[in-house]
């Protein structure tokens, strides 16, 4: 009988033993995951930063303007989608991206390429705390690049002026994109300057947020809107 209530103990000790081994290696293989993917993510934000300045420098050697503004544009892109990576590596969680930081980081970057003379005032107002998810960040962060370098491109053709970017929510799990400038104005309908890719690239990417940009009636310059899901 103490024999076996002894072995009893026994057995119950190297279980308890067993369980906790088996917690602590969970728990080493979950930090080595989330130290190789906040690495990774370093990583490529890094290569993606050394692949937009190869385009910069690129666009300081053409003489043409057309092929200089393409390759700006090109490096806004190629930024803006690294700036996702470079948050999250900092970031404690990597599914999801702080969108006021993020958005703070990738106007000073887009304003860097293309405001070299500092003739636009940028003002950006994204509610406290929002967080989308990674995925959800970077299409937002593209199309956020294609309508600022817009207004910076064709809203005021004799200086600068005030580009206003905000993201908040309105209501539920949606939220709401505007940019909005005080310029010449834009519908969305009509004669284009340049080329139309920025449209194009905005419409595909708009598309997987299952979302479209729409241009409101604004009483000066041009008013672009974006409402998408930011929860699912
Ligand atoms: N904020 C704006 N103010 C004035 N015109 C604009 C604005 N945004 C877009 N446009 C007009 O829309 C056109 C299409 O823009 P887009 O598709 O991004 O192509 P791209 O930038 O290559 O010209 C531009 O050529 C310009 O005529
Ligand atoms: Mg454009």
């Amino acid at each position: 009988m103490l024999h076996e209530a002894a072995n009893a103990a026994i057995k119950q000790t190297k279980l308890k033993r067993d369980k906790e081994e088996a917690q602590r290696l969970v728990q080493e293989g979950k930090e080595r995951a989330e130290l190789l993917l906040a690495e990774m993510n370093h990583r490529i934000a890094n290569s993606l930063a050394l692949v937009a300045s190869l385009a910069r420098m690129q666009a300081s050697t053409v003489q043409d303007r057309g092929a200089q503004t393409a390759l700006q544009e090109m490096q806004v892109r190629i930024s803006a989608i690294a700036g996702v990576h470079r948050k999250l590596y900092t970031s404690s969680d990597v599914r999801f991206v702080e969108l006021g930081s993020y958005m703070h980081g990738l106007i000073g970057e887009i304003s860097t390429a293309v405001d070299l003379n500092g003739r636009y005032h940028f003002r950006i107002n994204v509610d406290d705390d929002l967080k989308i998810s990674t995925d959800k960040a970077v299409s937002l962060g593209v199309i956020v690049t294609e309508l600022v370098t817009n207004a910076v491109k064709y809203a005021y053709p004799d200086g600068g002026g005030e580009i206003n970017i905000s993201i908040r929510s309105c209501g539920g799990d949606r939220c709401r994109l505007h940019v909005e400038d005080q310029g010449v104005g834009w519908t969305g309908e009509g004669a284009v300057q340049g080329t139309g890719l920025g449209t194009k690239i905005t419409r595909a990417v708009a598309c997987s947020l299952q979302a479209s940009v729409i241009y409101e009636p604004a009483e000066r310059g041009t008013r672009a809107v974006l409402e998408f899901n930011c929860k699912s």
